[in-house]
């Protein structure tokens, strides 16, 4: 049955227009004013609301094993959880044990994920180097559709690599293609900082924040974004949570450099100050990496939204129970890392941003939806409400209000790190490739249901960049021969 969307304004990266869209099956197949919906169309009214692509969150984590346990929500609750927030596609993290086969890997993450309940795709990780990795990588871009590779500076001794790791792998992305996605922290000078407040008697989760300071993300930003310039490739870097990482990203960008930087919903709204809590299970909830930075980061973070420097907001969706941010009493080090967000990243934007005047409403569908589209090279099949897109639509109503509550969420975690936020904005509905799988409380969209995304090679940033690279690399200089 048809499907059409009457009476409200259709909000893309670039523009905003009254227009009506009609879906056929999964796709778009017109937007425009006044509509003529063919018999038998289910109409939904969206007068007085914002019809916007449906969110896509590139970095989250389901049922991810890390530091000893598993992330508790897994692709149903997870997947389900990014549906009723308007949050239409996620990508997740395909994690090889150091040495293990990238193939093995995805295959496991593709069992696991049978149970997606919105569209996904991966990024593979680098966990290791070796001739192995070199081949699997082209399987893993040719094969499986996968063009991004995510490299951790970080977490010595579990995922970490070091710099010729990231050259290797770096350059073979180059070759295939892809794109490197960068956690930046430098890992060495982390470890020993752990070790030195431990000895100190700092065991908390305040620890924490006080072994991963910003210079620590701010030079290994600057190290992933050489790497990447010396190897050809454009690259990407995860979570950038301060003014350092920030100003490396925007320095390399006005030097021509294809850099891209990914805020967090948590590094934007919540701050150092909980790390300070007296209540140990308050402050380890929020453990995470990066830490949260002190008020004037936040600033640089918005101001980098604003002016083009950062593309993307995502969340880091890597949520641990109480339960098992207690591992770490006594230990800073051995808490979890990682806090939710994904459910309530697009309302809370919507409040902090378009709220305020900070973001415009394109602005806002830009660094939700279209430019990660775009990075993926998967736009405008995700990322636009236009013809022949996929209609992962959502109906946004800038009235709606939420208190967000863990009692209410559909995460699987006890608490949530913005509890008590007042949110203004918010789904009336949420469409999945053409289906409404949620409205007014109503989730309709069951396991299974999610579909997986392949995503091309040399997206045309990446062409473009070899293109430079080929024409500006060095040339042997001609000469004679030397007479003796
Ligand atoms: O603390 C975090 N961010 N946990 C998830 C793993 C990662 O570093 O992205
Ligand atoms: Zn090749
Ligand atoms: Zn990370
Ligand atoms: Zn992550």
């Amino acid at each position: 049955m048809p499907l059409l969307i009457r009476g409200g304004t259709v909000v893309n990266h670039d523009h905003s227009r009254r227009a009506d869209v009609l879906i056929d099956g999964e796709t778009i197949v017109a937007v425009g004013p006044s509509l003529e919906a063919p018999t038998g169309t289910e109409v939904i009214d969206a007068g007085g609301a914002y019809v916007i692509p449906g969110g896509i969150d590139p970095h989250t984590h389901l049922e991810m094993p890390f530091m000893g346990t598993v992330t508790a929500d897994d692709f149903e609750s997870g997947t389900k959880a990014a549906l009723s927030g308007g949050t239409t596609m996620v990508v997740d993290f395909c994690l090889p044990d150091p040495g293990q086969s990238m193939l093995a890997a995805y295959q496991e993450w593709r069992h696991k994920s049978e149970k997606a309940a919105s569209d996904y795709g991966f990024h593979m990780a680098v966990t290791s180097w070796s001739k192995q990795i070199f081949d699997e990588m082209e399987t893993v871009v040719k094969t499986y559709g996968i063009n991004t590779f995510k490299h951790f500076m970080a977490y010595k001794g579990a995922l970490m690599v070091n710099d010729d790791e990231l050259y290797n792998s770096f350059a073979r992305c180059a070759h295939l293609g892809a794109m490197p996605v960068v956690h930046a922290e430098n890992g060495d000078v982390v470890a020993l900082m752990q070790e030195a407040l431990i000895a100190r008697g700092v065991t908390g989760p305040e620890g924490h924040a006080y072994s991963r300071p910003p210079e620590v993300e701010g030079e290994a930003t600057n190290r992933a974004i050489m790497i990447a310039d010396m190897t050809g490739t454009p690259v990407y870097i995860v979570h950038t949570s301060c003014r350092e990482a920030h100003e490396a990203i925007a320095r390399a960008r006005a030097a021509g450099k294809r850099v891209y930087g990914e805020p967090l919903i948590q590094h934007l709204l919540l701050d150092a100050r909980e790390y300070q809590h007296k209540d140990w299970d308050h402050s380890a909830q929020r453990v995470m990496s990066p830490p949260f930075r002190d008020k004037q980061h936040q600033d640089s973070l918005w101001a980098g939204l604003q002016s083009g420097s950062l593309q993307v907001v995502a969340t880091d969706h890597c949520a641990f129970t109480t339960e098992q941010k207690r591992f770490g009493l006594g230990d800073f080090r051995k808490i979890p890392n990682g806090t939710g967000g994904l459910e309530d990243r697009l309302a809370l934007l919507w409040t902090a941003g378009v709220a305020t005047g900070r973001l415009t409403k394109e602005e806002f569908v830009a660094v939700t939806s279209a430019n990660i589209a775009r990075i993926l090279n998967i736009y405008p099949r995700k990322g636009a409400v236009a013809v022949g897109s996929d209609a992962d639509i959502v109906v946004w109503d800038p009235k709606a209000t939420k208190s967000i509550s863990a009692k209410r969420q559909m995460s699987r975690i006890d608490y949530n790190v913005f509890e008590g936020f007042a949110c203004t904005g918010g789904p009336a509905a949420t469409l999945s490739r053409g289906r409404v799988v949620w409205t007014d409380g109503d989730l309709r969209a069951e396991a299974g249901d999610g579909r997986y995304i392949e995503r091309p090679a040399f997206s045309p940033v990446h062409v473009a960049n070899s293109t430079w690279k080929e024409l500006t690399a060095p040339r042997a200089v001609a000469r004679g021969a030397v007479t003796p």
